[in-house]
């Protein structure tokens, strides 16, 4: 049987076949209605002629390829069980069940299909959604069909627990797939773009560190020679989770080209007795014309999302950057003062406000407010920000320990560590099991009696060290086994701690933030309201670190702040235009020592803060677009168009000389081109300077949309790290 998927632009043709999971005949385009007769053509038209070679499998490829059928490549599924049997899962009498859910955004369409293994006593399952946006998610699982107590015998006997080696289910790439883009970086530069050519092998990128990195490949996508964010079909795919994880893309001898993703596990890390399954993370599948048409899925499917925040994001101060561990009553009161003068809606009190967290060295675990940074406890503070009408949030890093802390003291197997009791320490600290009896409860507890008393209403959630050689020290471990690597089990137990902090507190805000943007990903993106996207708040770094997160999230989850003139990461001064219009575009926000800005620049801050406030509506829930530019590296053009078309926001940012000068027209894209617009600077940005455009003048221009994202306008004379705000308004 065959069936036809549709939804956003999108189709998906499966052939569910009684021998193996389902196979992908197309996924791309929408093909408009088939008729049932057509279905049966669509089938003879993929299916391969079978032939003496075992390769005859290759035009039949399920989503979980198998080398029972014959594929020859690299497997999706690797198992073994204790006795070393069940090495070549073999489904059979597989069935399919298609089923439809009513969900906000509309009806997702669910492939759920399943077959025994009575050879290796399992069961091998999928799950396939095509959501309402067009996005595609596919996840797998694997059930040990031993029975409890059952005979023994090769793989049916207690010491032959079924090992999860890999599962990592794949989609097919369309032949004109020839590049990949994927990211990559590190501390304070996440998310930048790299550009491969798709040749025959394995392009493999995996996060090793408990989380998906600084380096996290966050998307891979492949697409026709050239793609770019307007043009060219580009598929990609990403990981929903937050653990260890892999991405590849494969082009096999045989011509095949597959996209797949899956949890990265440790050996033995999953091992499933009698009964038990094993479900991997959504591998999450989008398609365009363009990257920009491939993230507009993602984003459509995160604001579709219950976890999604439905209020306007407010601006907030964060105090880190202002203040670092230096917690003074008085100062951080001035400091919230000149917060609520600028136009801040919320306060966070950043690291170093509990235990004997005076640096990075201790105090990591002991979440009590300390006696010795706030001797009148944090109330004087909160009640403070609360008098000026600001939300209270606060800091912390619950997966975190300092081996010198109350915590780490009183529970030593508290700590994760591999066999010999260590694991290396990264910014001194060390990982708390949660899975170690009582150590969630206790993280629950305390954050919830916090929250409660002080009234908290967002948290900044930090994770800075990543997870190696962890394993669970304690005994008799809540989740896992003593001495079993501990990443699976530590990342399904913090979801379970968000999901158990927003049912008590539903109203609770979330940051994900691990060393700035360290663990951004679909799956903590269901149970938080906002990502810290780097810790470089350099405005120039910004520009590509913002960009590449724009290709996940949408606007309104990304932590977008206006630094000090001089940023603390880098050293690069640059001038409040460029910072401010910089972060104007994410979930904005002000990391810098307010009470030491002269009045101008306070005063030019609260109207930029005005602007993005006035602005809001249309930057968190329109649509991302970037320019596709021959000088790409040094000039941004990008901006954000209301769905229905009625307005838009761009930046025009230059990043280095221009190797052209003056430069002719360039095109703001996405506009409706049926409407006309006018287009005006939003702000009036460094009068000073001899950039100025005719178009720039007075009520500015009223030109087509077709013009505009085509031809576009002439640029003024644009220096580097100089950025200016346009205005778009349809006028019929
Ligand atoms: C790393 C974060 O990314 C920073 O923003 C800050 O919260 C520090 N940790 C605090 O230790």
């Amino acid at each position: 049987m065959t069936i036809h998927l549709r939804h956003a632009g999108t189709s998906l043709v499966l052939d569910l076949l009684p021998d193996r999971l389902p196979v992908v005949r197309h996924w791309g385009p929408d093909l408009g209605p088939v008729p049932e007769e057509g279905l049966a053509d669509l089938q003879r038209a993929g299916a391969s002629s079978a032939g003496r070679n075992a390769h005859w499998l290759t035009n039949d490829l399920p989503i979980l390829p198998l080398a029972h059928l014959g594929w020859s490549a690299r497997p999706s599924v690797l198992l073994s069980r204790a006795d070393s049997s069940a090495f070549s899962p073999h489904p059979e009498a597989v069935e399919h069940e298609s089923t439809t859910e009513q969900g906000p955004a509309g009806t997702t369409h669910i492939l759920r299909s399943s077959g025994r293994d009575a050879g290796n006593l399992l069961t091998l399952g999928t799950e396939l959604r095509l959501e309402p946006s067009g996005l595609v998610r596919l996840r797998a699982w694997v059930r040990d069909d031993r029975p409890e107590g059952g005979p023994h015998g090769a793989g049916t006997g207690a010491d032959s627990d079924l090992l999860i080696g890999e599962i990592t289910p794949v989609m097919p790439l369309p032949q004109e797939a020839q590049e990949v883009v994927d990211m990559s970086g590190h501390h304070c530069l996440e998310r930048t773009l790299q550009r491969t050519q798709l040749t025959p092998g394995t392009r493999l990128r995996e996060s090793w560190e408990g989380r998906p990195g600084h380096d996290a490949a966050t998307w891979m996508a492949a697409g026709t020679t050239g793609f770019g964010w307007r043009s060219g079909r580009v598929h990609g795919v990403h990981l929903a989770w937050s653990g260890n994880g892999r991405y590849l893309a494969l082009h096999t001898a045989s011509g095949r080209k597959l996209l797949g993703a899956g949890e990265l596990l440790l050996p033995g890390e999953v091992r499933l007795g009698p009964g038990q399954t094993y479900t991997t993370p959504w591998a999450v599948f989008s398609w365009g014309e363009g990257l920009d048409a491939l993230a507009h899925r993602s984003h459509a499917w995160l604001r579709s999302l219950p976890s999604h925040p439905s209020r306007p994001r407010p601006v907030l101060l964060n105090t880190w950057e202002a203040v670092y561990f230096d917690h003074d009553l008085d100062k951080l009161k001035a400091l919230a003062d000149a917060a609520a003068q600028v136009g801040i809606e919320r306060y966070v009190l950043d690291d170093g406000w509990f235990g004997s967290r005076r640096d990075d060295t201790s105090g990591l675990g002991d979440w009590q407010v300390s006696p010795e940074a706030w001797p009148q406890g944090l109330e004087p503070l909160v009640e403070h920000v609360h008098s000026l009408g600001m939300e209270f949030g606060l800091w912390f890093e619950p997966e975190m320990i300092n081996l010198d802390s109350d915590l780490a003291r009183a529970h030593p197997d508290w700590v994760l560590s591999d066999a010999s009791g260590g694991a290396p320490e990264h910014r001194n600290q060390r990982v708390l099991d949660l899975c170690a009896p009582g150590a969630w409860d206790y993280l629950y507890e305390s954050i919830s009696s916090l929250v409660e008393r002080l009234g908290i209403d967002y948290i900044k959630w930090d994770h800075n060290s990543p997870l190696l050689a962890t394993g669970h020290a304690a005994a008799e471990p809540t989740c896992g086994r003593q001495g079993a690597g501990a990443v699976h089990d530590q990342t399904l137990a913090l979801y379970r701690l968000l999901d158990a902090l927003h049912e008590r507190f539903p109203e609770l805000e979330i940051e994900s933030c691990a060393g700035g943007g360290g663990r951004i990903d679909l799956g903590i993106l269901e149970r938080t309201q906002r990502v810290w996207a780097s810790d470089c708040i350099d405005a120039h770094d910004r520009q590509d670190i913002q960009r590449g997160t724009s290709l996940l999230l949408p606007p309104e989850l990304v932590g977008t702040h206006v630094g000090a003139g001089r940023a603390h990461t880098t050293l690069r001064e640059l001038d409040l235009d460029f910072r401010a219009g910089t972060a104007i575009w994410g979930h904005m926000g002000v990391e810098w020592d307010l009470t030491r800005a002269d009045t101008a620049s306070r005063e030019r801050l609260a109207g930029i803060i005005a602007l993005h406030k006035e602005l809001r509506p249309l930057l968190h829930q329109g649509d991302v677009v970037h320019a596709d530019l021959p000088e790409d590296e040094v000039l941004r053009i990008e901006g954000v168009v209301a769905q229905d078309g009625s307005q838009a926001l761009f930046q025009i940012a230059c990043l280095g000389q221009l190797p052209t000068w003056p430069t002719s027209a360039r095109p703001l894209p996405g506009l409706d081109p049926r409407r006309r617009y006018r287009v005006r600077l939003a702000a009036p940005a460094y009068p000073e300077l001899a950039l100025r455009a005719p178009w720039m003048e007075g009520e500015g221009v009223v030109l087509p949309g077709s013009y505009l994202s085509t031809t576009g306008l002439a640029l003024p004379v644009l220096h580097p790290d100089h950025l200016i705000l346009l205005r778009l308004s349809a006028v019929d």
